[in-house]
């Protein structure tokens, strides 16, 4: 049977490792990734691990691996896709289109012989990191609409991944062989999106030497995604809710109807509910266009993803560029899971990309962060004021100091620094404060650099 402390699982092979993450974010285990075998032989000779799962591995690597195994501790490997079977005894093979319960089963018991029931496909969410409630939530909605036709709208600000739920939405229909089409509504000038939209026929309009199909036609029997559709002109909306509603439209210039079979998903980062009541959007349109509405998560709300993505984000830039991987010290993790990220991932995911440039150690410090982030943690908010991911492992007695070093300096701050008036403010004896004060090394002023 497994044991109630957390198992752990080294990710390593060929196939996208966050693939295998993602699938695995949100069950009780321990991950870590490894994109090649050095990382592997250096992870594996340092930690141990209950589990590997490995994928697509070259015959080099198999072998390689398994002398890796045997060497450190045994753990149970589990082998996903293609390639070869390493000489090693605790190997369990499980088969393409693996499942999280395949992978969780394989990873919590190292014995051979898994079940062989398959269970439904698994929703393929590649690329999409996280393993938070609201983020789960999500993915429960996606996935169910996936099996339909029916309309989608996707909402949410900026950076959240409207469009990577739109890809993943079709990468998990039936229409997935076909095209998906991504038009950005506000990026197009008004005069030119409805013949990028509907097509236009030759001599429509001046420049229009030859006849040429839109998007929705280029989209036939795929998906359509229709970004910013709150950019969208009055006019035009009048035209795409005519071309949803009858599933057929007109090319500009054209005397007969054009008829696709397209799935619609739009996305945008506007409150529509707003923009119908100022008119700015038509009230009709929103109706067919929210027929299944998903609303995407601020990051905000699903801190507990944050580690997560940016771990990932991590693993994907020292993989593209080659660099080593960049580590985060459990005081900077804490100040990135606290601040609120108005900019979402994307802004997660630049930071990531800065720090790989321009911090010069393998592990980013909370001084590294930008000096807003400081701030923003040193306010004092209804917010828990130092939030931790647990399921990463936490050094208590380091975060309860840090968290007690917190709130003497913000008690010392609100008392202008008198002592005696901080101790109060604490319910704590003068001397302790004292105590503390000096245990902690803290000096007027230094609030603006501790956590
Ligand atoms: N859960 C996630 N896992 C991994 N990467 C993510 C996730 N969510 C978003 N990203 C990444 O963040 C960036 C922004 O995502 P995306 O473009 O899908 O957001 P958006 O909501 O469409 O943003 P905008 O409103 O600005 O168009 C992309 O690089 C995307 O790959
Ligand atoms: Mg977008």
């Amino acid at each position: 049977m497994a044991d109630t402390r957390m198992i752990k699982v080294l990710i390593t092979g060929g196939l996208d490792s966050s693939l295998l993450m993602g699938m695995l974010s949100n069950c009780d285990l321990k991950i870590e990734a490894a994109p090649d075998m050095t990382v592997s032989a250096e992870k594996l000779a340092h930690f141990n691990y209950d589990a590997v799962v490995a994928s697509n591995l070259s015959q080099g690597d198999a072998s390689a691996l398994s002398t890796l195994l045997k060497r450190h501790g045994e753990p149970s490997l589990v082998l996903v896709g293609k390639g070869p079977t390493p000489d090693y005894a605790a190997t369990i093979r499980l088969d393409e289109g693996v499942t999280v319960h395949d992978l969780v089963t394989a990873c919590r018991f190292p014995v051979h012989d898994i079940d062989d029931g398959r269970f439904q496909g698994p929703f393929d969410r590649r690329g999409l990191v996280g393993g938070s409630e609201a983020l789960r939530r999500v993915l429960v909605i996606a996935e169910k609409v996936a099996a339909t036709d029916s309309t989608v709208l996707i909402t949410g600000e900026s950076g959240t991944g409207k469009e990577l739920i739109a890809r993943a939405i079709h990468r998990n229909s039936h229409r997935c062989n076909a095209p998906l089409v991504v038009i950005n509504c506000g990026a197009i000038p008004r005069e030119l999106l409805e013949s990028e939209l509907f097509g236009h026929e030759k001599g429509a309009f001046t420049g229009a030497h030859r006849a040429r199909p839109g998007r929705f036609e280029l989209a036939d029997g795929g998906t359509i995604f229709l970004d910013e559709i709150g950019d969208m002109s009055p006019d035009l909306q009048v035209k795409l809710l005519r071309a949803i509603q009858e599933k057929c439209f007109e090319r500009v210039g054209a005397t007969h109807s054009t008829h696709v079979d397209i799935r619609i998903i739009s996305a945008t980062n506007k409150d529509l509910t707003l923009a119908v009541a100022q008119n700015q959007f038509r009230e009709d349109l929103y109706y067919r266009l929210n027929v299944i509405p998903i609303i995407m998560p601020p990051l905000r709300e699903r801190r507990s993803d944050i580690s997560l993505l940016a771990d990932h984000f991590t693993d994907k830039l020292a993989r593209r560029t080659g660099m080593d991987e960049k580590r985060f010290s459990q005081e900077a993790m804490a100040i990135m899971t606290a601040y609120d990220w108005p900019g979402n991932v994307r802004e997660l995911e630049n930071l990531v990309e800065r720090f790989s440039v321009l911090v010069d150690g393998s592990v980013v410090e909370a001084e590294d962060l930008p000096p807003h982030f400081l701030a923003a943690d040193s306010q004092d908010d209804d917010l828990p004021s130092l939030y931790l991911d647990v399921r990463h492992g936490v050094n208590f007695h380091e975060s309860m100091e840090q968290h007690q070093k917190k709130l003497i300096l913000q008690a010392l701050n609100e008392a202008n620094w008198v002592k005696a008036k901080a101790a109060e403010l604490l319910n704590m004896k003068r001397t302790t404060l004292v105590e503390k004060i000096k245990k902690m090394k803290l000096e007027d002023g230094s609030v603006t650099t501790t956590v």
